[in-house]
Order: C-alpha cells, then sequence, then structure tokens
C-alpha cells in the first residue's frame, strides 16, 4: 500500500473548503466522514492513513466511498479516473456502477462500460457471446465433440431456460471452427414471441418454419440465389448443399417452434454431411437424436462462477464471500447460471440472508417459470425508474440482435444524460448484456428478461 497515503495527501491538497477556499484539514475530513458514516474519526487517523502508517480495510468500504464522496464534494477528487487511481494505490477495486453513481452518476456517461467481450468470429452469423469464460461443461464439450467426429446426425441439448444450453451451444461452436471441423456454421434460432395478455404461460409459438430454415442456410451460405426459388425447388437445391458441404446448422431455442417434430423431421431428411446442433426447453423424442441433459452447476463450479461473476462486477458481498455462504446461493439457485447471474446483482443492495429468504419462497422446481419470474421481479423492484424504462424499451428489439445505444435510447424516451447510467445499472444487474461485434455495440436482453418484460406483472408493478 505504498502509495495510497502519498496520493490522499495530495488530493486532499487539492480540496478547498467552500468558505476559506484552503485546503480541508485532516480534522476536517474526520468531521466529514463523522456526517457521512456516523463513525467518529480524530485526525490522528486521517494522518496516520496519509503517512501509511495504517490502512483502511477492504470490507471497510463505506468509509472508503464516504472519503472519495468528501474529495469529490471539494474538488479534490474531479474525476472517475482519478478516484479510481487512488482505489488502486491501496490495492482496492476500482468503482463499480452503484458507488459510481452515488457519487456522480455523470461519472459513468464517459467510461467504457464493464464488461466488455472481445470481438470474435464476426465473419459469421453467430449471436454475441454472453460470457467471457466459459464454466464447467467439460464432459458435455467432450460429448458433443464425440458427435461430430463420430458424424452423428443430431445433438440436442435440452434443460430450464437460463441454465446455459445456448452458452454450451456457442462455446462449441467456437471451438468446432478452430478445430476446422466444419466447413461453416448457419445459426439461426426461432424469432421473437409475441405476447397474448397475461404473461409468460402464454407465449404465442413462433411460427417459424421449414421455408424460414431454408432460406437462412441458404443466405447464411451466401448462396443467395436459393432464396427466391418454389419449395420444391428450394428444398432440392439446399439438399444438393448440404450433400456436398460440411455444415453444422444450429437449432436455437427450438422450443419456442410450433412444428418443432415436423421441423426436424423435414431437415434430417436432406441434412446430407451436415449436422445439427439444436438447444431446446424440452426433449423432443426422435431415434436419430443424441440427448444431452444439462443441469445446473456443480458446488465447486457455481463457487467459481460466483466468484468470476461478482469479481467482474465489483459486489464485494459475494468476492469477500465464504465457500459457506458460495454454496448457498449455489443450493438456492439449483446452480442455474442466470438465476445465480441475477442474484449476485440483488446483493449488491440487500443482505444475503433476505436474498436467499426470497428464493427459498420461490423454490427451484422443474418448472422454471415462476421462479424466474419470483427472481426478475425483485431485481426490478430494485431498478430506478429510469433503467425500468430503459429495460421495458428493449423488448422492442428482437432478442438475438437487441439494439445499439442510440436506438434504445430513442424508444426509451429517458432524457439522453440519463440514458447511459441507466444502461450500467441494468448491465450491473446482468439484466442487460453489452456485446461487440465488428461495425458497432450492442445491447441484448436474455430470452426470459424478455418474456418478462413483456408480461402483465411489470405493467402491475410499474
Ligand atoms: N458455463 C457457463 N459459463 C459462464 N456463463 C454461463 C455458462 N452457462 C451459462 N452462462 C451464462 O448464463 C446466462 C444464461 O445462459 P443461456 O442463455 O445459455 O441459457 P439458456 O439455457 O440458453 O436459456 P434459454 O432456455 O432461456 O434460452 C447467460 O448470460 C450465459 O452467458
Ligand atoms: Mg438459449
Amino acid at each position: 500500500m505504498a502509495h495510497f497515503g502519498e496520493k490522499l495527501r495530495t488530493l486532499r491538497g487539492k480540496t478547498r473548503h467552500p468558505q476559506t477556499q484552503k485546503p480541508l484539514t485532516q480534522q476536517e475530513i474526520a468531521d466529514r466522514l463523522k456526517g457521512k458514516i456516523n463513525i467518529e474519526y480524530s485526525h490522528v487517523t486521517i494522518s496516520n492513513w496519509e503517512r501509511d502508517v495504517s490502512q483502511i480495510r477492504q470490507d471497510e468500504r463505506d468509509l472508503l466511498i464516504a472519503l472519495i464522496e468528501i474529495l469529490y464534494e471539494h474538488q479534490g477528487i474531479t474525476s472517475l479516473e482519478a478516484a479510481n487511481e487512488l482505489l488502486e494505490a491501496g490495492h482496492y477495486r476500482a468503482l463499480n456502477v452503484p458507488e459510481t453513481s452515488q457519487i456522480n452518476s455523470q461519472w459513468l456517461n464517459e467510461t467504457q462500460e464493464t464488461p466488455t467481450i472481445s470481438p470474435d468470429t464476426h465473419t459469421l452469423n453467430l449471436p454475441a457471446k454472453t460470457y467471457q469464460d466459459l464454466i464447467g461443461r467439460k464432459a458435455e464439450l467432450q460429448q458433443l465433440f464425440d458427435g461430430f467426429e463420430k458424424k452423428m446426425p443430431a445433438a440436442f441439448i435440452v434443460g430450464l431456460g437460463g441454465i446455459g444450453k445456448s452458452a454450451l451451444a456457442r462455446e462449441a461452436v467456437e471451438q468446432a471452427l478452430r478445430a476446422d471441423l466444419f466447413e461453416t456454421v448457419v445459426w439461426t434460432s426461432a424469432k421473437t414471441e409475441r405476447f397474448i395478455d397475461e404473461g409468460i404461460e402464454k407465449i404465442e409459438r413462433s411460427s417459424y418454419s421449414f421455408d424460414q430454415l431454408l432460406n437462412d442456410i441458404g443466405r447464411q451460405c451466401n448462396r443467395l440465389e436459393i432464396l427466391p426459388l418454389s419449395p420444391e425447388e428450394k428444398r432440392d437445391a439446399v439438399k444438393y448443399l448440404l450433400s456436398q458441404t460440411h455444415i453444422l446448422i444450429v437449432l436455437d431455442n427450438l422450443e419456442t417452434v410450433e412444428q418443432a417434430r415436423q421441423l426436424l423431421d423435414d431437415i434430417l431428411d436432406i441434412r446430407g454431411k451436415s449436422q445439427l446442433l439444436i438447444t431446446s426447453r424440452h426433449f423432443i423424442d426422435h431415434p436419430l437424436v443424441t440427448q444431452i441433459r444439462l443441469g445446473g452447476f456443480s458446488q465447486d463450479q457455481g463457487i467459481r462462477f460466483l466468484r468470476a461473476e461478482s469479481k467482474l462486477k465489483g459486489i464485494d458481498a459475494v468476492t469477500q464471500a465464504g465457500e459457506r455462504t458460495l454454496k448457498r446461493i449455489h443450493d438456492a439457485t439449483g446452480g442455474a447460471p442466470l438465476a445465480m447471474k441475477l442474484v449476485i446483482g440483488q446483493m449488491y443492495w440487500l443482505p444475503m440472508d433476505d436474498v436467499l429468504r426470497i428464493l427459498a419462497d420461490a423454490k427451484f422446481e422443474e418448472q422454471d417459470r415462476d421462479f424466474y419470474r419470483f427472481v426478475f421481479k425483485h431485481s426490478w423492484e430494485l431498478l430506478s425508474l429510469n433503467a425500468q424504462k430503459v429495460l421495458v424499451s428493449m423488448s422492442a428489439f428482437a432478442v438475438e440482435d437487441g439494439g445499439t445505444g442510440t436506438s434504445i435510447l430513442q424508444v426509451s424516451r429517458v432524457d439522453a444524460p440519463e440514458f447511459t447510467p441507466a444502461l450500467k445499472l441494468l448491465i450491473f444487474m446482468s439484466l442487460v448484456d453489452p456485446s461487440q461485434n465488428l461495425q458497432e455495440k450492442r445491447y441484448t436482453i436474455h430470452q426470459l428478461t424478455h418474456y418478462f418484460v413483456l408480461s402483465d406483472i411489470v405493467k402491475k408493478w410499474g
């Protein structure tokens, strides 16, 4: 902690007392700390910090934030960068989103939001990656690769909403491309559902058809001449294409397709050399399909996931928690990654016992609907009004593509200076995922968040 004291002293030297315009004294800093966090300090303590004789502990975060706030309010610290430099000097982590907005929410407009996921495999029509490093799933990846190598017609990843099916499929695709297992990959996903009155139960199923699938294959293989053909000619043209080219065709979220079984039969009929990778919340029994059931993380994986996620977001209540606490979060969420992400966000504001009690009331069972609805409701209530508005406006965009910052700003009708802080809060809460392709930054929401936002409950709570 060699430089913290020195930096603190320098920054104090830049502060101005509102009346005298002189730098704040050590005693004046101590008095202001008392005003903010109601703990009595003397000028000696401040002097000790400045001489690195004693240090503020990592878990005294409130004290650190109050100190930065005082320096900011008296012009000692004038930028987020300067605040973070002081923290870094003491080996403290940088300000997270809620802390930054507590001090000066305009600072959130200046920075790059975190986490930024590196752009990759742009040339293909792959969805943005929603994770940085895939945790666990080694056995499942191996199983998928065995299937690819044995030229199995189709692999089917089945599991609850938010359990990680698309993430696993996305990773398998990336690794398969790196290993040159396929000439190309076609990624398709049933289009966004519409909602009829009450909520998540009544999802109108997508009418994604065989014809649309053929179009997607034609388009993504750069064979645009296939698109205008008649249905029979198109089928024959794609059949020929698949007999010549070794393609991996991904059908993401097949459960949303009305005629899922028929679609599967139709595509398997003409599959040629190609192979299928399917994700679905519901199982479809089919002789040509190898099934991989995806469950929650094991305790060890769950703990790793919780540590990595909370570190990324700067949520000390989770980063510094002992193994026993992390195990409790893991168990209460059934190790489901999406649920764990939402819980981590909530733990910035609420004591863990409260968060876990709410989860226990919701009960994690085979039927995921109520559970997630419960978890979302809770995160929703922690949002600012502007953040709620921005989240609701995101339902106007297709789930896979999301929107750019500018387009979301327009739809949300939130005042421009308030927009970025609201968006960052949503990212912090794991309700919005930032992603990047070659051209631009985009923001997406998870399928389940999409359902939630469109449901009647949001209107009722709003
Ligand atoms: N193994 C993993 N490592 C790191 N992050 C993960 C992992 N699995 C899932 N996640 C993260 O958890 C969230 C939910 O995962 P994902 O979208 O893959 O769920 P899903 O099963 O496809 O859900 P749905 O049925 O709603 O489509 C995503 O943000 C994803 O990045
Ligand atoms: Mg998915």
